[in-house]
Order: C-alpha cells, then sequence, then structure tokens
C-alpha cells in the first residue's frame, strides 16, 4: 500500500510502518546486513520522543569511567549525540551503505526508529539490549510539527505547514515512521514477553525524575552507580552535561550538521512537558489521546 504526504512524495507501508522509500531501502540493507553481538545496545524511539537526550544519557553512563576523570575533554562537550549513537536506518544504512561496524569497540551503541517487529528480525537471536523511550503522542506531534517547518534536509522541508494538517496525518496514521501507537505497543509488548531485554521509558517521568531514571537506565544495562559515584555527584554531573540547556549552547550544536544529515540546532527547542497546549485545540487533544488508548487498552499503559 501507498499514500501521499502533504507534498506529494510518495509513502509505502513496510512491515506495519510508514515510509518514505529512501527509508524502506535503509532497513532492507540494514536487515540484510547488520551483525548484532550480545554486548549491543539500542536506543529506539518514535522520532521527537527524547531520542537526542537517551543517547546522550546512554552515551555518558556506559562510558562513563572513560572520561570521568577529564571531563572537560568529553565527546559530548565537541559532538552531537547523533553522531556518538548513530541510527542505523536513518544513517548507518543510507544510500546503500554497508558500514564496517566490526572494529567498534563493545558495547555498541546504535539508535533507531523502526519498530520492534522490523528490528527484530534483524537482531538473530541476539540477546542485546533495547532501550525505547516514549513521549505524550500530542508534545512528540508538536515537536515534530516544530522540526520539520525547519529541518535543514531540503526535500522534507514543509515551510507553511498548518498543524491541523499534522493532526489529521496522525489520525490516519500514513506518516514517517507512523502510526505512534502501533510503535509503542510493539514496544510495550516486547517488555513483556523479552525476548530481548527491554526497558520501557518515558520522556515525561525522565522529566519528572531524572535521578531516578537515570539510575534505571544504567541498573538496565549493567553498569550500576556504586553508592561512592551517587555519593559524589556522578549522576548529577551526568544529568547535566546531558541537559537541553547545556548540550543545545555547546558550540558544536549550534553550528554543526549530524552523519544524518540534519543541523544538530534542529534537536533542541523547548523540551519539557504540555507545549501541545499551545498549537492543540482540546478537541485534537481528546482524538489523538483516544485513538492512542483504545491501542494501548489491553496492554495497560495510560497516558497521564
Ligand atoms: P520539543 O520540540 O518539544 O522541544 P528527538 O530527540 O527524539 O528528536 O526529540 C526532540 C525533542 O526532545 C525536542 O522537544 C527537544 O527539545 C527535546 N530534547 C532534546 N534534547 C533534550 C535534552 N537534553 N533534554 C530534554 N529534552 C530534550
Amino acid at each position: 500500500p501507498s499514500e501521499k504526504d502533504s507534498t506529494g512524495k510518495t509513502l509505502y507501508n513496510y512491515q506495519g510502518s510508514w515510509y518514505y522509500p529512501n527509508t524502506i531501502q535503509s532497513i532492507l540493507n540494514f536487515q540484510k546486513y547488520f551483525e548484532a553481538r550480545d554486548t549491543d545496545i539500542i536506543l529506539a524511539s518514535f522520532p521527537k520522543s527524547g531520542t537526542t537526550w537517551l543517547k546522550a544519557l546512554a552515551f555518558a553512563v556506559v562510558h562513563r569511567n572513560k572520561y570521568a576523570a577529564n571531563l572537560v575533554s568529553h565527546p559530548l562537550l565537541s559532538d552531537n549525540p547523533h553522531n556518538l549513537v548513530r541510527f542505523l536506518e536513518a544513517d548507518l544504512y543510507v544510500n546503500n551503505q554497508r558500514p564496517d561496524l566490526k572494529e567498534l569497540s563493545s558495547p555498541r551503541l546504535f539508535a533507531t526508529h523502526m519498530p520492534f517487529q522490523t528490528l527484530h528480525e534483524s537482531l538473530r537471536d541476539s540477546p542485546c539490549k533495547v532501550v525505547y523511550v516514549c513521549r505524550d503522542i500530542k508534545d512528540a506531534l508538536v515537536s515534530r510539527w516544530h522540526f520539520i517547518r525547519k529541518l535543514v534536509k531540503k526535500e522534507y522541508l514543509y515551510s507553511n505547514y498548518p498543524v491541523e494538517e499534522m493532526v489529521e496525518k496522525f489520525i490516519k496514521g500514513a506518516y514517517s515512521f507512523g502510526p505512534f501507537q502501533d510503535q509503542v505497543l510493539s514496544y510495550l509488548k516486547e517488555s513483556l514477553v523479552n525476548s530481548n531485554p527491554l526497558l520501557f521509558m518515558r520522556y515525561e517521568e525522565m522529566i519528572e525524575k531524572p535521578e531516578a531514571q537515570v539510575m534505571r537506565l544504567a541498573d538496565f544495562l549493567g553498569c550500576s552507580f556504586t553508592e561512592e559515584e551517587k555519593k559524589s555527584g556522578t549522576v548529577e554531573n551526568i544529568l547535566e552535561l546531558c541537559s537541553l540547556s547545556n548540550l543545545s549552547n555547546l558550540e558544536v550544536n549550534k553550528t554543526g550538521t549530524s552523519t544524518c544529515g540534519i543541523a544538530h540546532h534542529a534537536f533542541f527547542r523547548k523540551g519539557g512537558v504540555g507545549d501541545w497546549k499551545n498549537h492543540l485545540t482540546d478537541d485534537m487533544a481528546i482524538k489523538l489521546d483516544e485513538m492512542v488508548e483504545k491501542k494501548l487498552q489491553a496492554s495497560g499503559l495510560k497516558f497521564q
């Protein structure tokens, strides 16, 4: 099946999600050539749900012993999280590339916006870890709306795109990496089945209780913070390093472009919870919430 987006470009359905043809090509490439390592960590998300933050946090947590002694030279201060943890389908496997990932030291960190079923097929029974971050659909939608209006990838630039149209797309389900609720459910189901160890995180909880959530992340990744680290402020230092204000004010993030072809600054805006209230009507909000709730009802997940 195929659908047109608002600019007339065609989207196709592959394994239950909608993509532009070049993304499907990258996914096929990834599915054919990716060889998972048992120590791999895959950070998964629906676009605009806190991917950049999760990439920064996971990188900082996993590599904290390497850089703890000299925070000034931390890679997160001189490079963007998207270059440190690269997307499988939107970066490494684009344009028919077959990246040589064997040289990367373990644990390798990768990221994806694919739903679990599409990712899983390529893990080939490796017990590697998956972390999924989920955000309220309304905030993810509004964030995406802002993002595509300033996106530097010209072919996807929609300068005067009405938010109403994006809401319609979300309700219909046929948009890049959509439908949101199907993706969330794919990871939620997996967190109950656990054919791969999977940590399900919520952006809202990370905003509300960042210390607890970053400790949860470290526990899951097998590198829990020691009592000594907790006392000496390591958790707080990582949170500060990865904060929206710190990252967005770095020179590299004001000027650079990521290996996935997007200007670094486009990944940082306001952050936080509830900006949708400034852009969506109550009626739109109810429709979106009901649609997600209906899909997730059976699984027990509820948005606050
Ligand atoms: P807003 O557009 O609501 O501000 P993604 O990283 O998945 O592309 O999501 C981008 C969203 O996460 C944007 O939301 C962005 O501002 C927010 N974000 C980026 N870095 C962040 C950080 N370090 N902490 C919290 N939120 C962050």
